[in-house]
């Protein structure tokens, strides 16, 4: 990064997906007080985490990146962010087994709260509204005083973000991510169920490992790291005001550092390479993950690599890929064959959601879990085909019994979707869904792993 950036640079380019306040003193008033605020993550930390994405780069471990499609202050809770973090670890158990690499893991969690949208307006029976954007812009209740962008909700968000991560670091560290802790959950959520089977046996698999490492002295009495975990947060960095408040300068380095999360992306509608939200994250050192849909081409790429990661480290970018099951093989191909031309370093990871999204029969916002899976099992073909690596999946998901994605082995029906339909954005696979599909990545990087060892 030149030394010419600055943080507020973003302002002189255009701007979209962002709301216009209308209380400009108010909006001052807010990012005033936030530039003041503590960051909420570290230079350090985000360093650590380029470098663990580094090794996904590379082909020697594999990014997990899961959570909430957007956080809501409604539904915040401590056992909300618990259930979420559990089965993500439980997600990671499996494929750490599976893929015998490391797995990083990373929640959308503690600061996703900025939603795009596709449409301005929403119409409600014949009333026309601003769109909801996410919490930390406006309300979702279906009102004009509430779709008004009120720039106080920043500050309630960067609270709950707060309590969120210092939760989560609790977690992380204080012996609840115990490794043997988090297989029991497995062992009992696979017992029995019809159709758990071969995963129950995996998770077997998985017991008898940790039996043989407990024997030679292995377990979390005795080696920290069989009790600890890094856990890092992300979001999309949406909001600009909000992330410019929370950016800083590391005095020790010089380095500018975005403080509202481990990771920050640029999402599918806002990655034009002359627009604010590029110009943003190409100065933080954070991690940064950039959403790759069909419209992009291979040129529109190369510009956007060179201008996130003009240094090529491994680790800095994470392409996140989501084309839509049946559609990768038509996209996939020629954006890898461009970045191994030029000799990018990135981490590819598969995003099976966001181009799978369909309206079900009854009216609503569904995924078929069939689809997901598809788009993740065509994503690892096409990196087995093209000799590189399948480096990470990232899911929209909740450690709830939620009903919002069809299918799976608990089989989700059209029907049922009224019954637990919680989501303030996109839907999300429900912790039985989440897991299952880890069994099944798991499979895939099994099968990445023989591949490779074959040569
Ligand atoms: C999202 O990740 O919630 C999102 C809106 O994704 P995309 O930018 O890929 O549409
Ligand atoms: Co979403």
């Amino acid at each position: 990064m030149g030394n010419t950036w600055t943080k507020s640079d973003w302002r002189s380019k255009p701007r979209i997906q962002m709301p216009e306040y209308l209380d400009e003193a108010a909006l001052t008033g807010v990012t005033d007080r936030l530039a003041r605020y503590p960051l909420l993550v570290f230079a350090g930390e985000a360093r650590r985490l380029t470098r663990a994405l580094g090794e996904v780069a590379e082909g020697r471990s594999f990014l997990l990146q899961g959570g909430d499609c957007a956080e809501s202050f409604e539904e915040f809770s401590s056992d909300m962010i618990r259930d979420t973090y559990k089965v993500m670890l439980q997600m990671a158990v499996v494929l750490t087994f599976g893929g015998q690499t490391p797995i990083v893991k990373v929640g959308r969690m503690a600061g996703q709260f900025a939603k795009p949208r596709s449409a301005d307006f929403e119409s409600v029976d014949g009333v026309e509204l601003p769109s909801y954007r996410g919490d930390i812009i406006n309300g979702f209740e279906f009102n004009p005083e509430s779709r008004i962008p009120d720039p106080n909700r920043m500050l309630r968000a960067y609270t709950q973000a707060a309590a969120s991560l210092n939760l989560l670091r609790a977690f992380s560290q204080g012996g609840f991510a115990d490794i043997k802790r988090v297989h029991n959950w497995t062992l009992e959520s696979t017992e029995g169920g019809v159709g758990y089977e071969e995963y129950h046996q995996l998770a077997r698999d998985i017991s008898k490992s940790l039996a043989f490492m407990e024997a030679a002295g292995i377990s979390g009495e005795t080696v920290d790291a069989m009790k600890r975990v890094s856990f890092y947060t992300s979001h999309e960095a949406l909001l600009l005001e909000y992330e410019e408040a929370l950016c800083r300068q590391d005095s020790e380095t010089g380095d500018w550092i975005a403080g509202s999360g481990h990771m920050i992306w640029i999402g599918d509608r806002t990655r034009q390479p002359d627009g604010a939200h590029v110009e943003f994250c190409r100065g933080v050192i954070n991690p940064i993950g950039l959403k790759c849909g069909p419209s992009i081409t291979e040129e529109d790429l190369l510009v956007l690599i060179n201008k996130l990661n003009p240094d090529n480290i491994a680790g800095r970018l994470t392409l996140i890929c989501r084309f839509g099951a049946g559609e990768v093989g038509k996209h996939l191909p020629a954006l890898i064959r461009a970045v191994e031309r030029e000799g990018h370093k990135v981490v590819w990871s598969c995003d099976p959601m966001h181009g799978n999204t369909i309206k079900s029969a009854s009216g609503y916002k569904t995924r078929p879990f069939d689809r997901v899976l598809g788009e993740v099992q065509e994503f690892f073909a096409i990196h087995k085909a093209e000799g590189t690596h399948a480096g990470g999946v990232h899911f929209e998901m909740t450690g709830k019994d939620v009903t919002e994605c069809t299918g799976g082995l608990r089989d989700v029906k059209d029907e049922d979707l009224s019954s637990r339909y919680h989501t303030a954005c996109d839907p999300r696979l429900n912790a039985a869904q989440s897991l299952e599909l880890a069994f099944l990545v798991a499979r895939e990087l099994q099968a990445q792993n023989e591949a490779r060892a074959r040569g």
